[in-house]
């Protein structure tokens, strides 16, 4: 049975901060920001923005009532949740009026949790062929104003149908993965924003990554010349691109230089909206899928998730990828955002809401929203 996904739905808040003014505010050379790191543009959440809704407007961008009749799963894999008890999943049901015979729950593992999610639905679907899982990824990558890791900061959802004979990508269940206890990142529970050691980060993915391709190679008796692409996990633009140079030298040119440039196609949208945290490998995939990809394609993927936990999968693309993924809605949704002052941006990132806010309908801009903190509980309202 051919198990995969079958349609892809993106969501990024309205406004943006441009990197170059990002990097003037704090006295940064730009090329340091765009070359350096490889970001052009940050995506800015509102207070009435979280996990939830955002979760929420990517998977309402794909769901006809068809699929939600059939949906047996829902996963949803993110490290910003909102509540420490209640899932991400069990919001979403009044949201997106879910039928209640639904499994669902809530990932947690840094930026592999989606990942998680999409093996586990192909599992169930494997044994519920006539059912459907959706998988979301939804996050926010904070770590403070004026932090090393600001301007790898960004927000947004992915949400994913998986279904048997799917549309878009052929999930060939073939994948080797690794967990090692690792203090490259962290957030604790009582803070909003992320720890890390940057460049030790960078080591430890770059090192996972040439260890899953060795088991690969070893376990499947593959060679390069297996796939055309290799999409990563995008905490920024030039971290994937550090991986893809262990290749360098190693493969032939031709091959190197084919990798290199679908990459650059897989980056577009990560480098308008920035880090998705569990997001950003299926950004990668949905920018290489508008923007290059070729049916019959297989693709080598590569998920990290700090702490660590890596995986390294392979897919292939369909013959008919064009139709699970609404290219229009997500190139306008990029197009149509605002740019916000780093002043602006700096006043909102204070803004947290306590118990007893109740926010103003009027000045909602996004079509889900925490309308109220009641009795310490989020409430959350759909626009109309
Ligand atoms: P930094 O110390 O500000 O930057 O931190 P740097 O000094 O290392 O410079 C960055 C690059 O810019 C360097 O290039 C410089 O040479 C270059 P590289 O050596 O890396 O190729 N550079 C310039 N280029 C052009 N013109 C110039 C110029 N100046 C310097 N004038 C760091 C950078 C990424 C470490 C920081 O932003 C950070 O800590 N970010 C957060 C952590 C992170 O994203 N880690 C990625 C791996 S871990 C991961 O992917 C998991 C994660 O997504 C979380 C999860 O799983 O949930 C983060």
């Amino acid at each position: 049975m051919n198990i995969g996904i079958d349609k892809i739905g993106f969501y990024t808040p309205k406004d943006y901060i441009d990197i170059v003014e990002l990097a003037k505010a704090r006295d940064v050379d730009p090329n340091k920001f765009t070359i350096g790191i490889g970001q052009d543009k940050q995506a800015v959440p509102r207070p009435y923005e979280d996990a939830v809704t955002m979760a929420a407007s990517s998977a309402d961008s794909i769901l006809t009532e068809a699929d939600k009749a059939s949906l047996g799963l829902l996963i949803v894999g993110t490290e910003s949740s909102v509540d420490e008890s209640k899932s991400t999943a069990a919001f979403l049901m009044d949201l997106l009026e879910l039928p209640e015979d639904i499994r669902s729950f809530e990932i947690k593992q840094a930026c592999y949790g989606a990942t998680a999610g999409l093996q586990t639905a192909y599992d169930f679907v494997s044994q519920n062929p006539d059912k459907k899982a959706l998988v979301i990824a939804t996050d926010i990558a904070r770590y403070g104003i004026k932090t090393p890791g600001e301007v790898t900061q960004g927000a947004g959802s992915v949400a994913m149908i998986v279904s048997q004979n799917p549309r878009v990508l052929k999930l060939n269940y073939k994948s080797v993965y690794m967990t090692k206890n690792v203090g490259d990142f962290w957030r604790p529970t009582f803070s909003k924003t992320a720890f890390a050691r940057g460049k030790y980060s960078n080591e430890i993915y770059v090192d996972f990554f040439k260890t899953l391709w060795e088991k690969y190679q070893t376990k499947y008796s593959a060679t390069i010349d297996d796939f055309s692409t290799l999409l990563f996990h995008i905490p920024y633009t030039k971290m994937g691109t550090k991986a893809l140079r262990t290749l360098e030298g190693k493969i032939p040119d031709d091959k190197y230089a084919e990798l290199t440039e679908h990459y650059q196609q897989s980056i577009k949208f990560s480098r308008e909206v920035g880090n998705l945290y569990t997001g950003s490998l299926y950004l990668g995939l949905l920018s290489y899928l508008i923007n290059g990809a070729r049916s019959g394609e297989e693709l080598l993927m590569f998920s990290y998730g700090s702490g660590a936990v890596g995986e390294l999968y392979s897919a292939e693309i369909q013959k008919d990828f064009a139709s699970g993924i609404v290219s229009e809605n997500v190139l306008k949704m990029l197009n149509e955002r605002k740019k916000m002052s780093i002043s602006d941006y700096e006043k909102i990132y204070q803004i947290e809401y306590q118990n007893g806010t109740i926010v103003d309908p009027e000045a909602v801009e996004s079509k889900f929203y925490l309308s109220e903190i009641k009795d310490n509980e989020r409430l959350y309202k759909k626009n109309k």
